[in-house]
């Protein structure tokens, strides 16, 4: 009997639950936009060098185009449809409104979802190539401009809204941390 080519796996995407039968060699990339409708996500290079098809997988970002979706059963999925909180924009999308990151809006549900991560990341104290120290125990560095875009650098802008996009990752992150300590 000649192997099976397909797979019923179940993607939890934006917390529901998505059944499918997929070929073995689909992309979640192209589960997202070409099955299930999600077209938020974007495919641009689909060869893992532009980051517009970038989502959340467990909380990670991940480039949708490089990760097959038969990997992707059972994890959770968040992609730029699921960030808002019913009509709350999340605070990275209205900092991204508020200072113009963006020109056509290609790159930008990408740009969004990486941001996400990004400012979990630097909080959680991952260093990043441009961070001067690196030891635990130094905690975050400041989140720059240079450490914005060395951290968003997987994800490109053929606008080049670029100015723009830094600013609005750094503003989200700041109103984060305010909230944070707010709550603290
Ligand atoms: S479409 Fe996935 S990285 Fe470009
Ligand atoms: S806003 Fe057009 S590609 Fe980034």
């Amino acid at each position: 009997m000649a192997p099976s080519t397909s797979s019923a796996i179940t993607l939890n995407i934006n917390g529901e639950k998505y059944p499918l039968s997929v070929d073995h060699r689909t992309t979640l990339l192209d589960a997202l936009r070409e099955r299930l409708d999600l077209t938020g996500t974007k495919k641009g290079c689909d060869q893992g060098q532009c980051g517009a098809c970038t989502v959340l997988v467990d909380g990670r970002r991940a480039v949708s185009c490089l990760q097959l979706a038969v990997a992707a059963d059972g994890r959770e999925i968040t992609t730029i449809e699921g960030v808002a909180d019913g009509d709350r924009l999340h605070p990275v999308q209205q900092a991204f409104l508020d200072l113009d990151g963006f020109q056509c809006g290609y790159c930008t549900p990408g740009q969004i979802c990486s941001a996400i991560a990004v400012i979990e990341e630097h909080a959680a104290g991952w260093p990043s190539a441009v961070t001067d120290d690196v030891r635990p125990e130094a905690g975050p560095p400041p989140l720059t401009p240079e450490e914005i875009r060395e951290r968003m650098s997987g994800n490109l802008c053929r606008c080049g809204a670029y100015v723009s996009i830094v600013q609005a990752v750094g503003r989200a992150a700041d109103g984060q941390e305010d909230t944070e300590g707010a709550a603290a």
